[in-house]
């Protein structure tokens, strides 16, 4: 980069900043040496000003309100287990979902943006220790799922992955030291989603993280719908012949990486968007509600349901608003080209976040770490085009063959915790003890039903129920042992 136009760009940079009324983020710029100003007009040239200046007005100085949509209506689905009537439909479904995997025309697509600040994990959150045995890391439990998945279907399976500018050369990092997972590394691919400033709350200036870069955080794992275009993905699936992405996060050992029976239903629907959901638990567990608006599938947050629709029974005594989004989708490939090549581009609502986030002080300069939220975060989320789909169903699954995440750290006392390292290994143990007790295996387990072992089913070994038949399975699992399969 030649000295002039670096003076260029900083100049378009210091209009851009001016008219927008955000001119102290090249404050310290004079301070700067080469690369460091290099790297701070890089990351203005990053940002949509005139965009984030809008925003700044509607969600950091107002708070955006909600308006209830009127005619909203809970959303159908397909059951986990198929009912009679339709066990025909999910038999072909599943064979398209399998046939489908097999011809290489569906890619594993992980979000591996966020920043984990709930785990405290200083690292990626892919590299967390997950499985309770072995602590294979929660992408190398996905890499075998991958693995297991090419086995089974003699298919080449290739994994993208989302990363943030904050975390994308460490995510490469471990995949190069850690032999790519047993992947060949030409089917695996990162790229990195955009970033948004974080903006004070009060003033509704962008916060500096220091003399040299602005604080920055991920876009909201919505930005993978813009990263998988802009990334080259899209471009790579397209040329591999991919039209099915099977989408999911990074903090859940078990999630089913690829479920053919998920892929063929929303095949066989010819549906742009699909997702899978749970049952709410309880009617104010914190998942996004399934909704239908205006006939289009729509998530309602759960903050945004009013209490009575939450708490709101069928005859049958069961939740009329149940199913909870738990961010799995499956996406055409076509669906993300055309909504980046739409004229005029797409955009997905921003949501605001209150964060505390240390930044320099506005006047002194000096580094301050807030104790109370101090900052607005703009993000999107991926299910908000939802409703720009035509056709888009859900599948229920089982909260025990799918779903122990972990996303905050254990509490103490160690039986408070919430979707931790703890309860994530109980639930892998409990999935185990479900596989092996299908086959006949006695597994111990105390009066509270919990199982009084630690079972790991490694991924290489099962990913589904039906892959537990035929294996060398011991007769019991004792009281206190431990069994790695
Ligand atoms: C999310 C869902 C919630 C769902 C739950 C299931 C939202 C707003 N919430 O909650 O409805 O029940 O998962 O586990 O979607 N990510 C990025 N880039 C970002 C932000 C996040 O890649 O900019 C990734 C993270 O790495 C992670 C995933 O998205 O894999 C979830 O992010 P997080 O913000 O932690 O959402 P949750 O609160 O877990």
């Amino acid at each position: 980069m030649s000295a002039a136009s670096l003076k260029e760009r900083h100049a378009a940079a210091a209009r851009a900043l001016e008219s927008v009324g955000q001119p102290h983020v090249l404050r310290y710029y004079d301070e700067l040496g080469e690369a460091d100003r290099a790297a701070l007009v890089g990351q203005i040239e990053s940002i949509d000003w005139p965009e984030l200046a809008r925003l700044i007005a509607s969600h950091v100085q107002s708070k955006p309100t909600f308006t209830l949509p009127a005619k909203i209506a809970p959303a159908p689905w397909y059951p986990n287990i198929p009912p009679a009537n339709k066990a025909a439909h999910y038999k072909k479904a599943r064979d398209l979902g399998e046939k489908l995997i097999r011809e290489g025309k569906v890619a594993a697509f992980t979000v591996a943006g966020g920043q984990g600040t709930r785990l405290g994990w200083d690292a990626p959150k892919g590299t967390y220790p997950a499985t309770p045995i072995r602590g294979v890391s929660l992408f190398g439990s996905m890499a075998e799922y991958i693995r297991k998945t090419q086995k089974k279907y003699s298919a080449r399976v290739p994994w993208y992955i989302m990363t943030s500018t904050a975390n994308d050369a460490d995510t490469r990092v471990y995949f190069e030291k850690n032999n790519y997972l047993g992947l060949d590394p030409k089917d695996v691919m990162m790229f990195p989603q955009a970033m948004m400033p974080a903006v004070d709350m009060k003033s509704g200036k962008v916060l500096l993280e220091s003399k040299s870069s602005m604080a920055l955080s991920p876009n909201g794992h919505g930005g993978s719908l813009k990263a998988l275009w802009a990334g080259g993905a899209i471009a790579d699936m397209k040329k591999r012949g991919i039209e099915h992405i099977s989408y999911t996060q990074v903090d859940n050992p078990i999630v089913k990486v690829i479920d053919p029976q998920f892929i063929g239903l929303h095949a066989i629907d010819r549906c742009e968007m699909s997702s899978k959901m749970l049952p709410k638990r309880e009617p104010l567990e914190k998942l996004g509600n399934f909704c239908l608006v205006d006939g289009r599938m729509t998530v309602i947050e759960y903050s945004n349901l009013p209490d009575d629709l939450a708490h709101e029974k069928l005859p049958s005594g069961e939740l009329r608003f149940r199913a909870g989004s738990i961010a799995i989708h499956a996406i055409r490939v076509d669906f993300v080209e055309s909504l980046n090549t739409r004229p005029g581009g797409f955009a997905l609502p921003f949501n605001r976040a209150e964060k505390k986030v240390p930044c320099l002080h506005h006047e002194t300069g000096a580094a301050v770490k807030p104790e109370k939220v101090n900052a607005v975060k703009l993000e999107t989320f991926v299910f908000d085009a939802l409703p720009m789909c035509e056709r888009s169903i859900i599948y229920e699954t089982d909260r025990v063959d799918e779903f122990a995440p972990i996303k905050n750290a254990d509490a103490s006392p160690i039986e408070s915790s919430v979707d931790s390292p703890w309860t994530s290994k109980l639930g892998q143990t409990e999935r185990a003890a479900r596989w092996l007790e299908a086959q006949g295996v006695k597994v111990a387990r105390r009066a509270d039903g919990r199982v009084d072992a630690v079972i790991e089913i490694g991924q290489l070994t099962a990913i589904e129920a039906s892959d537990m038949k035929g294996l060398d399975l011991p007769k019991e699992v004792p009281a206190g042992s431990r069994l790695l399969l």
